[in-house]
């Protein structure tokens, strides 16, 4: 049978997956990743805390190897993430770094340096880029403040070079900014900031080109139904109709299901997953402006989700379109259907 990233291809559509530390060392996991994507992202390998073990050194080692790997499977490569707030990837030094006698100076020095030789030294592989990574709390819709934008006075001028400085850089790549979103009736707050974020964008210039959606699917409260009934349709189609109406493309970023609220009983978690993911590829797919579909992982041996968010019954969740021995379930008949 033709792989997904075959099945894809013959709809225009460029399908593919991350993979990462531990997982990448897993032969057989690779050999699925190299059948099935016509796309690799690094799972951890281009955030901070990987490639920034200090001030003044870069470690490209680890991004490098997996680069490697993909290209010479001829698969493309997308990058994430040159700007992300998250605590546990950015390293302690950020936090703690002494930006000097003119903090916004010494920060913007930093971060203009870091996105350079970041982007630069892969601006001929990697064709589309996660600039920047989840800006907004998405309970109060404010943009984040982290270390580097309290000395670079404020969140805005921060995400503002991080995009220009990529474009400098890597001047063919696709600039994302990229978002778990919500798509419930309660987290219109979420999608408001988003647009207000993408509006400024656009009246200020800043190259931006699209907005990638994460897509961890029932994910926000993972106690809720998984299906469509947590999906507004109504708004989450506004939202869309908004978002492309300015210009912007759109991207599936990290596809997968959450499946905690589902039955223990395997065979109805898989149909059910299958469905939910089917129904929401229908809509996004139904965007002409949305053309790259990644999953954040191929095989439920490797979700992250195992950690991040376990099921409260502990057995193993199964969120992805392989099981844990690389066998094919429904969720990847959905995905080839939904192509
Ligand atoms: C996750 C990785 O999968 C984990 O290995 C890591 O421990 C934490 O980050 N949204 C993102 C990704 O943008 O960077 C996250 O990746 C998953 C959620």
């Amino acid at each position: 049978a033709d792989s997904l990233g075959a099945i894809a291809a013959a709809s225009g559509i460029r399908f593919g997956s991350t993979i990462g530390k531990g997982n990448f060392a897993d032969a057989a996991y690779r050999a699925l990743n190299a059948r099935e994507c016509a796309l690799i992202v690094p799972e951890n390998e281009l955030k901070w805390s990987i490639t920034r073990p200090n001030a003044t050194t870069f470690d490209f080692g680890p991004a490098d190897a997996l680069i490697g790997w993909a290209t010479s499977n001829g698969m493309g490569v997308r990058g994430h993430t040159l700007l992300w707030h998250s605590e546990r990837w950015t390293p302690k030094w950020v936090t703690e770094h002494d930006y000097g006698a003119q903090p916004a100076r010494g920060a913007e020095r930093l971060l203009q340096e870091h996105v350079t030789r970041v982007a630069g030294r892969y601006a001929r592989v990697i064709d589309s880029f996660d600039v920047v990574n989840e800006a907004i709390d998405s309970d109060t819709g404010v943009l984040r403040e982290t270390a580097l934008s309290k000395a670079m006075g404020g969140a805005q001028p921060t995400l503002h070079l991080a995009f220009h400085s990529a474009r400098a850089a890597a001047p063919s790549a696709e600039l994302v900014y990229n978002d778990y979103m919500g798509w419930r009736a309660d987290e219109a707050v979420h999608r408001t900031a988003v647009l207000k974020l993408l509006e400024g964008f656009r009246k200020r210039n800043v190259p931006v080109d699209a907005l990638g959606v994460q897509s961890h699917l029932g994910s926000k409260y993972s106690d809720s139904p998984t299906g469509l009934g947590a999906l507004d349709e109504t708004a989450w189609r506004k939202f869309l109709d908004e978002v492309t109406a300015m210009g912007f493309r759109l991207l599936i970023t990290e596809m997968d299901v959450h499946d905690n609220p589902l039955p223990s009983d395997i065979t109805r978690r898989d149909v059910e997953v299958a469905a939910h993911t089917r129904a929401y590829l229908d809509l996004m797919l139904s965007y002409p402006q949305c053309r790259t579909v990644m999953c954040w992982g191929l095989s439920d041996r490797y979700s992250w989700l195992n950690d991040f968010r376990p099921r409260p019954d502990k057995l193993p969740k199964r969120p992805l379109p392989f099981d844990a021995d690389f066998r094919p379930k429904p969720m990847r008949d959905a995905l080839a259907a939904a192509f």
